[in-house]
């Protein structure tokens, strides 16, 4: 027995979980049932990264303050574990008060150190996205992200020392275990050549962890997020469970932020002293149409739904078994649907209760004693100690989907094994081959439900209860079985179109409660007041569109040929994420003719197309009447 310690990311309260955030807590709450079976004793944090600026201006929107918005979201993120039975011991909030103090004590310590000191970070910066690009990631000085113009910005900053970790990461890289396997190449490549030190601390917002001793400042989410997996296991809090749980011996992450966990996360346990992670691991997406979920694009999708028509075991039966854990996969509801009714319902569900209505008809529902074995049973009975061995293996290396594979084969090939012994003519020619049969399919039903546990929870029950054994007791002759309920119910044809609906319309409610401010009357922020002579210096006029290429040199901008009344200009714009190239052609915009020209990416751009932009999309203003091109606008 060994004491095993893993983490998921703790996830940003800024909208309500949903099934990506579900499958990386179903996958560590498997590992954690699976190794509690074989012994050892877990320990398993999750949790919420609740600062900075997205989340408090989510908060702003839906009128609450930053932390009365994620001690929603947290209730609501509680209830959904509680719904799955996710046994997760910590719950940790980068809010709470002691994870706050540790991490402030974790930065002085730095500073004491010398590896965290004040300078200030010069850069590129992109006012609407208020992010800063190096003049490597934006050469042009044009926002690689909104295809922006970027200006030169210095702000006060604290600096964590870690370029001077550069060799002690690389070292580390010899033997550290990380997967995928290609992501060591990766980070050296992209990241670790070039590292420079990285700015902890931001004066622009405050709804942070406080610097000690410099209150402007607020701790960098990073820092604050990363320390969660100290402090979730007792760091400077419970010296005891600390010991005896930390280092980590595993934290799973989506691939995004594997750069976060195989760079800055080992400088800074280095800096502290600390032992080094195990053992990183990060997993692909799960797609939605081929795209990675947004908002914006109303594809999310919650697990309640799916909870509530399906059950639970189904969910995370379909997360594990259809999805290639390395591997990026796409999750539609049809698959879902089909995979619940062709694995669950046909062969699992109807192999028990096949199994147990003729132990009750033929038997009255007392398990007979076999007789010898013969050949086919053998088969069978050798399936299931193989199997076992390959279902470890494959858990073992968080192959999830062969390791349900392998049960699945036990279970399709008992299925096969009633139409081949036929056991409704044995009960007329052969009782005594009949109660063989039976005890070698209840012997199997009952192997598997061991197996499937940590998965299928629920299921592995109702069949020990099915069975009157307790958990891990072998099948013997005389018990007393009862076929009762099914332990799945066939999904009809609208099942897809009713879990749709029901995820809808959960998405509009919550979309509702985070836009409610939007219904209320209020003073909002101006830029500072212009006069009407400042304003009529802009030369503003209707353009109509001509033609539109992309960019060739950025894959964010257009260039459009506008006619401005008589006069052809080219105008480089960042409207492509928004709009096809037939979508604008012919239409008559608002552009602005007297903006000092901008190389934008290596094309010559004569002006700008106005649009308006929400949170979500962009639209190009145009008009609700057809006016002469070139007309004026004031
Ligand atoms: O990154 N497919 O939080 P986050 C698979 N707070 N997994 C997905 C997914 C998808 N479509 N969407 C989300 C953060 N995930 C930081 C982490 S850790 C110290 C700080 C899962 O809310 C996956 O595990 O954006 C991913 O890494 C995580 O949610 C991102 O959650």
């Amino acid at each position: 027995m060994s004491n095993y310690y893993l983490t998921t990311p703790i996830y940003y309260p800024n909208g309500n979980l949903h099934i990506g955030h579900t499958y990386t807590t179903i996958v560590a709450d498997v590992i954690k049932k699976y190794r509690k079976l074989k012994g050892d004793d877990v320990f398993f944090v999750t949790g919420t990264d609740e600062h900075g600026e997205k989340i408090a201006t989510t908060a702003q929107k839906a009128g609450l303050t930053p932390k009365e918005f994620t001690d929603g979201i947290v209730d609501s993120s509680k209830k959904l574990w509680e719904m799955l039975g996710i046994d997760y011991d910590v719950f940790r909030r980068t809010t709470d008060e002691e994870h706050m103090k540790v991490v402030q004590d974790i930065f002085k310590k730095l500073v004491d150190k010398g590896d965290i000191y004040k300078s200030t970070y010069k850069g590129l910066y992109c006012v609407p996205d208020e992010a800063f690009f190096t003049e490597t990631q934006a050469p042009d000085h044009i926002c690689p992200d909104c295809g922006r113009e970027l200006v030169e910005r210095e702000e006060e900053s604290y600096f964590f020392r870690l370029s001077k970790y550069k060799d002690a990461i690389l070292k580390w890289y010899e033997v550290a275990d990380i997967e995928p396997k290609s992501a060591k190449e990766e980070m050296k490549n992209n990241f670790i050549n070039d590292l420079v030190d990285l700015s902890v601390s931001r004066t622009s917002i405050d709804w942070g962890i406080p610097v000690p001793g410099d209150e402007k400042h607020v701790i960098y989410v990073w820092i604050d997020a990363l320390s969660c997996y100290l402090t979730g296991v007792g760091y400077g809090i419970d010296d005891e469970l600390f010991k005896k749980f930390y280092p980590a011996d595993l934290h799973l992450v989506g691939k995004e932020i594997l750069r976060f966990h195989t760079v800055i996360w080992p400088a800074l346990l280095m800096a502290l002293d600390l032992p080094l992670p195990k053992k990183v691991v990060a997993h692909g997406w799960i797609l939605f149409d081929g795209d990675k979920m947004s908002k914006s694009k109303g594809n999310v999708y919650y697990p309640e739904p799916i909870i509530d028509t399906l059950g639970r075991d189904a969910l995370k039966y379909f997360i594990l078994r259809e999805f290639s854990f390395g591997s990026d996969g796409n999750f539609t509801l049809d698959k879902l649907i089909s995979r619940y009714n062709s694995d669950l319902v046909n062969d699992l569900g109807n192999l028990v209760s096949r199994t147990l209505a003729m132990i009750e008809k033929y038997f009255e529902g007392f398990l007979p004693s076999p007789n010898e074995f013969s050949a086919l049973d053998k088969e069978l009975l050798d399936m299931i100690k193989e199997g076992e061995e390959k279902f470890y293996n494959n858990m073992d290396n968080m192959k999830f989907n062969f390791a349900l594979e392998e049960l699945f084969a036990i279970i399709r090939r008992a299925n096969r094994y009633i139409d081949e012994t036929e056991p409704w003519v044995l009960a007329k020619s052969d009782v005594e081959r009949l109660k063989t049969v039976l005890y070698v399919l209840s012997h199997t039903i009952v192997e598997v439900a061991r197996l499937i546990s940590p998965v299928l929870e629920d299921t592995s029950k109702a069949i020990y209860e099915k069975f009157g054994l307790n958990y891990g007791e072998k099948v013997r002759a005389g018990l007393q079985v009862t076929k009762g309920t099914n332990l799945f119910n066939r999904a009809e044809d609208d099942m897809a179109e009713k879990i749709a609906k029901l995820n809808d319309e959960l998405f509009i409610s919550r979309q509702k409660k985070i836009n409610k401010e939007e219904n209320v009357d209020k003073k909002i922020a101006t830029k500072p007041e212009v006069t009407i002579d400042d304003f009529s210096k802009l030369d503003l006029r209707i353009g109509e569109i001509k033609s539109v290429e992309v960019h060739p040199n950025a894959n964010k901008l257009y260039v459009l040929k506008v006619d401005i009344g008589g006069e052809i200009r080219t105008i480089v714009s960042g409207i492509r994420d928004y709009y096809d190239i037939e979508d604008l052609v012919g239409k008559k915009i608002a552009v602005i003719v007297n903006l000092k020209p901008v190389n934008l990416r290596g094309v010559e751009s004569n002006g700008m197309i106005l649009a308006a932009e929400d949170d979500n999309s962009i639209s190009a203003l145009v008009l609700d009447r057809d006016l002469k091109t070139g007309s004026g606008i004031r």
